[in-house]
């Protein structure tokens, strides 16, 4: 374990387990034994189970990676670098994106992913890193332990009561989480699916000195995104005054660390939330700050690569179709998840095109099969190895 210090204050912990020669020997059980992580010793309600994902391998032409272990590859300049959250509510979502990348990617061994878990996680970090490596053996990640008091006392109070994840932050603080040999990231929520080559996505210019690159919305309508006290104020409102600021999710950006690093953009959108917290300049909670820093001087990438809102409102069933135009991501950001539609058996149509990445098992009561026992078998072993590792 490490700790960084940044400002005199630990923000965080970070652990890694990257551990090939154990992967192996999990590879060799048949592709279709489940993996259970679960019990109520570990913090999980119940039992949670995922599939093992198929092995997704390079194509002839990938590059080879110049180095195969620990610290070296992680700054393998060859590598998409992919930064998520990692959340025991959010698990099967996560999961489901993770392999929706593998499987389009014409390099998925070049793909490296940065999981951001929340130190107070019901699951437990720890938990959460053994879930993702028995079901992607050979992934190339590391879990870091984001730490909630990093961020919970810039969070204003009227958006705590609505008890927001401190994890909706954590893309704020990737400059400092990462490795510093990491220049280049992107950022993805966890409830949306990505349908083609992400190395597409990766190659994305940034030009001119734009720190993040994401589509933008330019006919959304921006006032609603802050209050009278904002606008109001000539002072503040002058933000804009030099750009033409459009909307944008910051559910899938394209991020320049070293841009960001430089220009201290962490400190920056902090900034804006200490203002929040004794003014009330908007309602929402980790877009707004995003919003006053960067818009109008972000990289418009094209609009396939966040085809979003899917999600919908859920209270009231509406379900939503997709914009004009190709589809490189899809993202259900709204109240609506597509696994929640789906367990409850009323998805939306375009539930369907999440489900064939989802890897979650149900439970079979009734079903002792040879696949059952064989599962117990691997599970065993499983459970005997993470004990001694992690
Ligand atoms: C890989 O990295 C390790 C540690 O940095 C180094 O000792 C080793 O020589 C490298 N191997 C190759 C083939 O570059
Ligand atoms: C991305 O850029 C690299 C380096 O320029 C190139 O080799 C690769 O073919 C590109 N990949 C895609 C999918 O565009
Ligand atoms: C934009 O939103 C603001 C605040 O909700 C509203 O007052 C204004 O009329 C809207 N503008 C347009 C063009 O819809």
């Amino acid at each position: 374990m490490l700790s960084f210090q940044l400002g005199g204050v630990v923000l965080l912990v970070l652990v890694c387990f990257l551990l090939p020669p154990f992967s192996v020997g999990i590879r060799s059980f048949p592709t279709r034994v489940d993996v259970v992580v679960g019990g109520s010793e570990m913090g999980f309600d119940g039992l949670t189970r995922f599939a093992e994902a198929p092995d997704y391998r390079n194509g002839a032409e990938c590059p080879v990676s110049i180095n195969s272990s620990g610290v070296a590859l992680r700054c393998d300049p060859s590598l998409v670098h992919i930064a998520i959250t990692l959340d025991s509510g959010y698990l099967r979502g996560s999961i489901a994106t993770v392999h929706s990348i593998l499987r389009h990617s014409s390099c998925p061994e070049n793909v490296f992913f940065h999981f951001i878990a929340a130190e107070f996680d019901p699951a437990s970090p720890r938990v959460l890193t053994r879930l993702v490596r028995t079901t992607f053996p050979s992934l190339n990640f590391k879990v870091y332990i984001f730490r909630e008091d990093t961020v919970i006392n810039l969070i204003s109070s009227s958006i705590r009561e609505a008890l927001e994840n401190p994890l909706n932050y954590a893309r704020n603080y990737l400059g400092d989480i990462l490795d510093p040999c990491v220049d280049r990231v992107i950022y993805l929520d966890s409830d949306l699916v990505v349908v083609d080559d992400i190395h597409k996505l990766w190659n994305v210019t940034l030009s001119g000195s734009r720190v993040i690159g994401a589509p933008e919305y330019c006919h959304a309508n921006f006032t609603k995104y802050f209050t009278d006290t904002f606008w109001s104020d000539p002072l503040l409102s002058r933000v804009f005054a030099s750009r033409r600021p459009c909307y944008f999710n910051t559910g899938v950006m394209v991020m320049d660390l070293v841009r960001w690093r430089e220009g201290n953009f962490r400190k920056r959108i902090e900034n804006w939330m200490e203002l929040q917290r004794k003014k009330r300049i908007y309602e929402l909670g980790s877009l707004p700050p995003f919003l006053l820093v960067f818009a109008g001087n972000v990289e418009a990438i094209d609009h396939r690569w966040n085809q979003h809102g899917l999600g919908g409102d859920n209270v009231n069933g509406k379900c939503r179709s997709l914009h004009p135009g190709p589809v490189s991501l899809l993202h259900w950001s709204g109240k609506g998840k597509p696994w929640a539609r789906l367990d409850a058996k009323q998805p939306c149509p375009l539930d369907r095109l999440w489900e064939p990445y989802d890897l979650y098992k149900p439970p079979q009561r009734h079903q002792k099969s040879v696949r059952d026992q064989a599962w117990r078998f691997s599970s065993s072993i499983l459970v005997g190895y993470a004990h001694d590792l992690l």
